[in-house]
Formats: structure tokens, C-alpha cells, sequence
């Protein structure tokens, strides 16, 4: 029992040493323009079978233990050398002995304490080196040899002391990093190592600071630069460190979370000597600022304040004369009084987002006249209502950018404003503005290029909406509630210039033809998730309307979650210019041929989500021409032959990227390859058996034709007969039998029996009395000449008559005269007239065989109109009349 337990446990370390010896095999060294990544590798040793030309080597995130110039001699051509994150806890001297064009050396998380004599002698061409995150100890000058070392990291190295060395040195060093350390005062001499230097940037940030000794930041050359981030200051020791700056070179003083909650008047009063030019004072609670604390910085041009809470009073930017960028985001409480920022006559950019303040009065801005750039978002203030008065104190301002998103507007006055001539770009969106735009809200914006005013309740438009910016090239209507555009003359016809336009999510479901006409500037639009899809049917009253057929230099278009079930074949015709197409999430199916014709220079194009079934070339061949990204996933694909063989084809050679092609493109039918995936179609099945469907699909037509002519030849073998009689009488020339409708004498002669003349009688010479239909009929008893032979009478009483009626009953049936002679002469005068001129007016139900028998005609050869049922109603009598003039009155051609 127990040896079998150890048989198992020794196989199952085995099985996992084995796994593990497959799981490093498979990873390598990535090698890219002479730079080997050998990151994250378990490394225990630099690899010794990389190109000897690298010239940069990553093996951070491995198991060194120590590093040495042994190791790098085939590497010589070394500039880049990652060893961070390793173990390394020692360095052998002359590290850089093989590798002298070394530049860059990162060391940073190693357990390095002990740095011996002479590690660096040789790495004279170091310009970087970050030693973060170990242990070091600084003694014996370690870095006295890095003449050219411009950044050096120390950080998080549990520092006592910012003294690196006792003689002067690194006079190239531009980046001194030593945060995290524990280093609690600047004694005098500490930088006196750095005596020759110019420092851009000493970081001392998250160091338990509490002294500043007399003259410590004047040993360095010059400091430029300096952050002290997270030190605990408070205003006392602030205004110590300022006194220790005085008169040097700083330029750049980074004092954020340093709990400087309070600033008096002479806190920065040490800065008066110097050229200050950037100040944070961000994220300190700042609650008091005394009037006048600034007056000491003329040279200041940024000031960051945000992320405190202090009241601006009217004197507390006083002598801020320089200053270009004021940041006070978060920062405010209680009101802004009139006039303060007056001092600020420089002043470029004033962001005062996220502010709680009572109002913007007539005065709040007056005198940043050089003001191009204020953003007042998310500011809880008195923005409900803009007036004309609102930014009036801006009237001498060339502001550029005004962005008032999230200021709870709800409704813009008329002149609003029209004292900002100069502004470039509008952002009024994530409002709540709800009106109709006449056009006046942005009367005298003359300069405006850009309005934002997407996500607001509701904004009704008018022909005259944007009259007065014709200057206008991005407009932004996204989600605004306008979903009625069917206006004429169409609103945005007056931006000539505009080239963006977005009315998406707008529930638009009317819009005219001519919505976009003349907008041939027009680059980017957007009408995604509305309702067009009723524009684009076939069925659609007038026609499908074609609103994109104005804008020539197109780009982008998206047309995504409109229900669009039709499109109409000339829909894109004219966009050329079209590069980016979007069809997402409609219910498109069938797609018509050509479709995409001028779309030949489409880079993507997306039609996810539909019910697309087949993907043919003749609808897609153009569009996917010069495609780079297709998104065409999730829909219902028909994996057959004549539906997915060309796509098929095509993907496996495209160079396109199509995203989910391994996961998203599945097969729905047939039901053989329901959900594999559209990759594995296999067309070459397709191609075997191309020529055997021809071979059917002709063999099949032949025997369809044959039996089609059979069953006609046996059913309606004697219509053929009699129009093959017209078709040959034709041909051979009695064409001048046609004749036209004056030179007839009669407009019907009318064949019956003896038996039936007193219905004849009565019924026909009525209606020649009626005066409207002026008819005339040729009736034997009345119209033959006297002396001429019946005979004789009947041909020529024919050939006179437009039309030959045949007043049926049994007696007609049984009549030899008519039997024989007449019924002949009729029918050949039919057929040599090529007339469909003969009417059958049944008195009584004669069955079609005994016609056939009789008289050798048939219903079925006569047209319906001209074969008439005497009615046994009296009230259809008249119906009756009317149906057979209209018979009469019959063009009687055959055709
Ligand atoms: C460096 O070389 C020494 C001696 O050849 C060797 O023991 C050590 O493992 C090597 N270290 C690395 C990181 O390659
Ligand atoms: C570096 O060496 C590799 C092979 O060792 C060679 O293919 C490559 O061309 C070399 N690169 C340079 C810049 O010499
Ligand atoms: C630094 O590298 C350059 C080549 O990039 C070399 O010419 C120069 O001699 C090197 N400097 C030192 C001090 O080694
Ligand atoms: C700051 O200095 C003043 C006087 O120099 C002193 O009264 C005050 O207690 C100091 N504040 C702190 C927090 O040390
Ligand atoms: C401030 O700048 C001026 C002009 O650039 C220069 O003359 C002056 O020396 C600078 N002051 C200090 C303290 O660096
Ligand atoms: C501002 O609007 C009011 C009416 O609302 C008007 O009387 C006044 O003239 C307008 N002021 C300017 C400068 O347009
Ligand atoms: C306006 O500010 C918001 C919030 O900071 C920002 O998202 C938006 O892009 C800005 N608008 C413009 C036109 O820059
Ligand atoms: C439209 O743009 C052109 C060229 O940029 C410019 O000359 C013209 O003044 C602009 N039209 C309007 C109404 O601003
Ligand atoms: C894809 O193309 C390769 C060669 O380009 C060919 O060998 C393979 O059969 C093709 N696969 C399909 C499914 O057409």
C-alpha cells in the first residue's frame, strides 16, 4: 500500500517536471530590430545563444542573481540593458568593461546593497541608470564616474541622506529622483556633490522632510526643478522652503498633498527673486488664501489649484501679472466676487470645472481680455438660463472655447452669445436644454466652427435653426430629441462648410430627400440608432427616398440600429469618397446586386448583426475590394455552394482584419452545417460539380420546353392554327387588307338565323337609335342591295363591316345557310384582316362541342370582352347594351 502511494507520488512529479519542461520550451527569447525581450522567463542566466549584434536586452522579471562584465562580453554592442526585477544582489566591477556604448542601465527592484569600487568606471557612456526599489548604500561616491549620466533613479532605497558622494561630480545629471527614501533634513553640504550641476528636476516627493537647512538647495548648481510631493509641509515649513529657494533658479515647484491648508501673505514671499513659472499646489485642502499671497510670483504662468476650497476674493490674484493657465477644478467655495480675475490680464486658459458657486454675474470675467480658453463643466452655478448678459464680461475677450457641458442649461435666450464674435468652439451638450432653435440663440457667433449640443431634452428644430453660423463645420445633435427633419427649406442647408454632422439616436423616422443637399463638404455622418427604415423600402409612398445622394465627399457614414430591412440599389450611388461604412444591427437580408458599385475604396465595413443569408460577389465583390477591417458576424449564414463558396474563398485569401472570424461566422443552414464555422466551408465541392449543373440545368430546360409544347400543341392546338393562319397571311402580304376604321360602311354585320330576326330586329335597331353610340349594323333583311345575288350580298356586306357578330342559338346551329357559307366567309375575312373582330352574342346556353361542331369555332378563341351572355333578367338588359358597344368599340388588331 504505502510503496504503491510513493509509485504514484514519484509519476506524478515526474508528469509535472515533464509539463514544466514543455511550458519553457515553448517560450524564447523574442528578437526585434537587434532588441531581445527575454522577459518573464524564469531566467536564471543571460541566454548565451542571442545574436551578438543586439543592441538591447530585456531579461527583466527573471531569477539573476548577480551581474558581472562576464557575462555581457558577446553582447558588446549593448545600449539598452534591462535587469530590473531580478535578484541580483551583486555587482562585479567594471560591469560596463564590455559593453562601453551601454546607455541605458535599469537595476530598479534587485536586493542591491553594497556597491563595490569601480562597478561603474566604465560606463562612461551611461546616460540613464535606476537603481530604485533596492537597498543601496551611497558611501564611497559610487556615481563619481558617470560623467554623462543625465537621469539618476534612487528612489525607494530607504535613503537617510540626500548626500550621494563627497566630491563633485555628475555634472550632466538633469533628473535626480529620490522619493520614498527617509530622508528627514537638507543639510547644507548635502548637495554640495552636485555643485557644478544644473538639475531640471529633484524629486524629493514621500520623504519625511522637516528640515531645510540655511543654503541647502543653493550648494547645487542650479536648480531648475524641484517636486516635494506627500512631504508633510503645512504652511511653516512651506514658507521655510520658500526662504531656501530665494534667489535661486527654480522655475518649476511642485508642492501637491503637502497639507497646505493655509496661505498668508508672506508664505510665498522667499519665491520674490526667482523665476517661478510653474506652481501646483493641487490637492492640499486648501481652505484661506489671504488677499495678496500671490503677489510675489510676477514670473508665474501655471498655477494649479484644483482639488481645494477656498473663496476668491477680489484681490486674491493680485499680481499674478504673468499667468497664462489657471486651474481651478474643484477648488471654490462661496461666490466668486466681481472683478478678481482682472488682475489676470495674461491669462490664456481658465478651467473651473466642477465648481459650486452662486452666479456668473455681469462683471465675473471683466478684464481677462486675453482669455481664449474657459471651461466651466459640471459647474453647479446659474447656467439655467443664458442670457445675453451671461458672458457679456467676455466682450473684450477673444475667448476661442467656451465648454459648458454639464451645467444644467435648460433653455438659451436669443444673442446668448453675441458678444463672443472670436469663438471658435461651442460645447453645450450634456444639458438640459429644451426648446425650439429659431436660429437666434446663436446670432452673432460669427466666427464659430464647431456647436456641441448632443444629450439634451429636447431640441426642436426649424428651417432657420443655424441661419446666422454659416461659418459652422462641426455640428453635434446626438440624442437632442429632433425627431422631426422633414423640414423644407431643410435646416442645415445654410453650412455650406459643415463637414460633421451627427443627429444619431434622435428616433428620426421622416426626413426629405434634400435633407443633406449641398453639403459637399460633408466628411462624417451620423444617423445611427433612428428609424429610416420606411425611407428605403420599395413600398414606401413616392418611393424610397434617397437623402444620401448630395454629399460627394462622404467618408464615414453610419447608419447602425435603423430597422433597415430594403435598401435600395441606388442608395450609395455618387459616394465615392466612402471609407468607413456602418450597417451594424439592422434587419438586412437580401442586399441588391451592384449595391456597393462605387464603393470601391471602402477600408471598413460593418454589417454585424443582421439576417444576412448569402455573401455574393455581385453585391459585394466592389466593396470588399480594398476592405481592411470586416465586421459581418452574427449573422444567419446559408453555407452553401451558390450563398457562401465566393465568401468563403475570399476570406481565406483577404489580408483584411475581421474580428471573431474564428468564433462569430457560423453557419445556420443548411441543416448539415448548422453552427460550424463559415472558415471551414469547403468550396472546392463547389467547383467539382460546376460543369454537371450546367449539363442539368440545359437538359432540363429542353425537356421542360418539349413538354410544354406537347401539352400546347394537344390543348390549344387550334388557336395556334388560327393565329399561325394570321401570322402566315401576314407575311405573305394581305397587309393591305388593313384598313382604317372610316373606310368600314358598317360597324357590324350580323349573322343570324331566320328564326331569331325579331330579337335581332328589336334589339340592334335600338341601339343604332341611340344617338351616343352612333353604331350602325348591316343587317340582311334591311341594308342588302336590291338585285344582287345573296351571295354576292354577304361577301361584300362583310368585307364593309368592322366587325362580325354571330347572334348564337340552336337554330343558328342547325341554319346550313349560315352553317356552311357564312360562318366560312366570316372566318376567313378574319383571318385575312388579321382582326380579332368576330363577337359571339349568346341567346341561350349552347355547350362549347356543339359549337365546335356546328360552326367550328370555339369560346376560347375569342377575347372575353367579345362574347356576351343575353341576360334572362331584364334589368341586365342595359348592362347588356353597354357591354356590347364596348365590344364594338374594341380595337380589334391582333397584336
Ligand atoms: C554570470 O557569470 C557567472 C560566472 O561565469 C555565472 O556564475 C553567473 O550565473 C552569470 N550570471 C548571469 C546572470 O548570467
Ligand atoms: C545581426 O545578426 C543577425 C544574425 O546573427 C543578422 O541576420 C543581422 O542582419 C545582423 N544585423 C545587423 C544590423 O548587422
Ligand atoms: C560613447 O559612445 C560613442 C559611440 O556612440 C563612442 O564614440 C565614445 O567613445 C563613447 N564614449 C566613451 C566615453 O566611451
Ligand atoms: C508655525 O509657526 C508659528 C510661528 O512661527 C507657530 O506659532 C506655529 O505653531 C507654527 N505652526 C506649526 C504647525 O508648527
Ligand atoms: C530670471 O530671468 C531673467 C531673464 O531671463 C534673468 O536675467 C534672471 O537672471 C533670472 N533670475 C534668476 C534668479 O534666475
Ligand atoms: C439683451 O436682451 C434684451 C432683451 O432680452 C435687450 O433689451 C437688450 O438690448 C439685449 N442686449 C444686447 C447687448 O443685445
Ligand atoms: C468639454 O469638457 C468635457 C469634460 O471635460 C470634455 O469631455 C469635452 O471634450 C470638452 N469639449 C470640448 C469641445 O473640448
Ligand atoms: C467656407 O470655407 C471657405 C474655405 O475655408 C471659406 O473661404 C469661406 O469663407 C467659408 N464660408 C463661410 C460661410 O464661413
Ligand atoms: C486556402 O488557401 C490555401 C492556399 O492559399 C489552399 O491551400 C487552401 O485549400 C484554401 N482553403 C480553402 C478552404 O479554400
Amino acid at each position: 500500500m504505502g510503496s504503491a502511494i510513493l509509485w504514484w507520488s514519484r509519476l506524478s512529479v515526474r508528469l509535472v517536471s515533464v509539463c514544466l519542461l514543455c511550458a519553457s520550451v515553448g517560450k524564447q527569447c523574442q528578437i526585434q530590430n537587434e532588441m531581445a525581450d527575454c522577459s518573464h522567463l524564469k531566467l536564471t542566466q543571460i541566454p548565451s545563444d542571442l545574436p551578438n549584434n543586439i543592441t538591447g536586452l530585456d531579461i527583466s522579471h527573471n531569477q539573476l542573481r548577480q551581474l558581472g562584465p562576464a557575462n555581457l562580453t558577446k553582447y558588446s554592442q549593448l545600449v539598452y540593458l534591462n535587469a530590473g526585477y531580478n535578484s541580483i544582489s551583486k555587482l562585479q566591477p567594471e560591469l560596463c568593461k564590455n559593453v562601453p556604448l551601454l546607455q541605458i542601465l535599469k537595476l530598479e527592484h534587485n536586493e542591491l546593497y553594497k556597491i563595490p569600487d569601480g562597478v561603474f568606471a566604465s560606463c562612461t557612456n551611461l546616460t540613464e541608470l535606476n537603481l530604485g526599489y533596492n537597498r543601496i548604500d551611497t558611501k564611497n561616491d559610487p556615481f563619481k564616474t558617470l560623467e554623462n549620466l543625465n537621469i539618476l533613479d534612487l528612489s525607494h532605497n530607504l535613503l537617510k541622506s540626500a548626500n550621494l558622494g563627497l566630491q563633485q561630480q555628475l555634472k550632466n545629471l538633469r533628473v535626480l529622483i529620490l522619493d520614498s527614501n527617509e530622508i528627514t533634513e537638507l543639510k547644507k553640504e548635502d548637495f554640495s556633490f552636485l555643485s557644478n550641476t544644473s538639475l531640471n528636476s529633484l524629486d524629493l516627493s514621500s520623504n519625511p522632510l522637516k528640515e531645510f537647512h540655511v543654503g541647502c538647495l543653493h550648494a547645487i548648481g542650479n536648480l531648475f526643478g524641484l517636486v516635494l510631493n506627500d512631504v508633510e509641509l503645512g504652511e511653516n515649513r512651506t514658507k521655510k522652503l520658500c526662504t531656501e529657494l530665494s534667489n535661486t533658479a527654480i522655475q518649476n515647484l511642485s508642492l501637491s498633498r503637502v497639507k497646505l491648508s493655509y496661505v498668508g501673505k508672506s508664505t510665498f514671499q522667499g519665491l520674490q527673486g526667482t523665476n517661478l513659472t510653474v506652481l501646483n499646489l493641487s490637492q492640499n485642502s486648501l481652505s484661506v488664501i489671504e488677499d495678496d499671497s500671490f503677489q510675489w510670483l510676477s514670473s508665474l504662468q501655471y498655477l494649479n489649484l484644483k482639488h481645494n476650497n477656498f473663496h476668491i476674493s477680489s484681490r486674491l490674484f493680485y499680481g499674478l501679472s504673468s499667468l497664462k493657465h489657471l486651474n481651478l477644478i474643484n477648488s471654490l467655495t462661496g461666490k466668486i466676487e466681481d472683478f478678481s480675475f482682472h488682475w489676470l490680464y495674461h491669462l490664456e486658459y481658465l478651467i473651473m470645472d466642477n465648481n459650486n458657486f452662486p452666479g456668473i454675474t455681469a462683471n465675473t470675467f471683466t478684464g481677462l481680455n486675453n482669455l481664449k480658453y474657459l471651461s466651466l463643466c459640471n459647474c453647479n452655478t446659474n447656467l439655467q438660463r443664458i442670457t445675453n448678459k451671461t458672458f457679456s464680461s467676455l466682450g473684450n475677450s477673444s475667448l476661442q472655447v467656451l465648454n459648458l457641458t454639464k451645467t444644467r442649461i435648460s433653455t438659451i435666450e436669443s444673442g446668448a452669445f453675441s458678444s463672443l464674435g472670436h469663438l471658435k468652439i461651442l460645447d453645450l451638450g450634456l444639458n438640459e436644454i429644451s426648446q425650439e432653435l429659431t436660429g437666434r440663440e446663436f446670432k452673432g457667433l460669427n466666427n464659430i466652427q464647431d456647436i456641441y449640443l448632443s444629450y439634451n431634452k429636447n431640441l426642436a428644430l426649424q428651417s432657420e435653426s443655424f441661419i446666422f453660423v454659416p461659418s459652422l463645420r462641426k455640428l453635434m445633435l446626438r440624442k437632442v430629441g429632433c425627431s422631426n427633419l422633414a423640414l423644407s427649406p431643410s435646416p442645415f442647408h445654410p453650412l455650406q462648410n459643415l463637414t460633421v454632422l451627427d443627429i444619431s439616436n434622435n428616433n428620426i423616422a421622416n426626413i426629405k430627400e434634400d435633407l443633406f443637399d449641398g453639403l459637399h463638404k460633408l466628411d462624417i455622418l451620423d444617423l445611427q440608432h433612428n428609424n429610416l427604415a420606411r425611407l428605403w423600402k420599395h413600398a414606401n409612398p413616392g418611393g424610397p427616398v434617397l437623402f444620401l445622394k448630395d454629399l460627394p465627399n462622404l467618408r464615414i457614414l453610419n447608419l447602425k440600429s435603423n430597422g433597415l430591412d430594403e435598401i435600395p440599389v441606388q442608395v450609395f450611388k455618387g459616394l465615392f469618397q466612402l471609407k468607413n461604412l456602418d450597417l451594424g444591427s439592422n434587419n438586412l437580408n437580401m442586399l441588391p446586386a451592384t449595391l456597393f458599385d462605387d464603393q470601391t475604396s471602402l477600408i471598413s465595413l460593418n454589417l454585424q448583426k443582421n439576417l444576412i443569408t448569402s455573401v455574393e460577389e455581385k453585391v459585394f465583390g466592389p466593396a470588399f475590394k480594398s476592405l481592411r477591417i470586416l465586421e459581418m458576424d452574427s449573422n444567419p449564414f446559408d453555407c452553401t455552394c451558390e450563398s457562401i463558396a465566393w465568401f468563403a474563398d475570399w476570406l481565406n485569401v483577404t489580408q483584411a482584419h475581421i474580428p471573431g472570424l474564428q468564433s462569430q461566422y457560423i453557419c445556420n443552414t443548411p441543416p448539415k452545417y448548422h453552427g460550424s464555422l463559415v472558415l471551414h466551408f469547403d468550396s472546392s465541392a463547389c467547383k467539382d460539380s460546376a460543369p454537371f449543373k450546367l449539363l442539368f440545368v440545359i437538359t432540363t430546360a429542353i425537356v421542360m420546353l418539349l413538354i410544354f409544347i406537347v401539352l400546347s400543341i394537344h390543348f390549344e392546338g387550334w388557336r395556334i392554327a388560327f393565329y399561325w393562319n394570321i401570322l402566315v397571311n401576314r407575311v405573305l402580304g394581305f397587309k393591305e387588307l388593313d384598313r382604317q376604321q372610316e373606310e368600314f360602311d358598317y360597324d357590324a354585320y350580323v349573322i343570324h338565323a331566320r328564326q331569331d330576326k325579331k330579337w335581332v330586329s328589336k334589339n340592334f335597331i335600338s341601339l343604332e337609335k341611340h344617338n351616343h353610340f352612333q353604331i350602325r349594323f348591316c343587317l340582311e333583311e334591311r341594308d342588302f342591295e336590291a338585285g344582287v345575288s345573296e351571295f354576292e350580298a354577304t361577301i361584300n356586306s362583310i368585307k364593309m363591316s368592322r366587325k362580325i357578330i354571330f347572334v348564337v342559338t340552336e337554330h343558328l346551329l342547325q341554319d346550313p345557310w349560315c352553317k356552311n357559307f357564312k360562318v366560312y366567309h366570316a372566318l376567313q375575312q378574319a383571318i385575312e384582316q388579321s382582326r380579332d373582330s368576330i363577337i359571339l352574342i349568346f341567346l341561350q346556353d349552347i355547350q362549347d362541342y356543339k359549337l365546335y361542331h356546328a360552326l367550328h369555332l370555339r369560346r376560347g378563341m375569342f377575347r372575353s370582352c367579345c362574347i356576351l351572355n343575353w341576360p334572362a333578367q331584364k334589368e341586365r338588359v342595359s348592362a347588356f347594351h353597354q357591354q356590347l358597344v364596348m365590344a364594338l368599340k374594341s380595337n380589334s388588331k391582333v397584336n
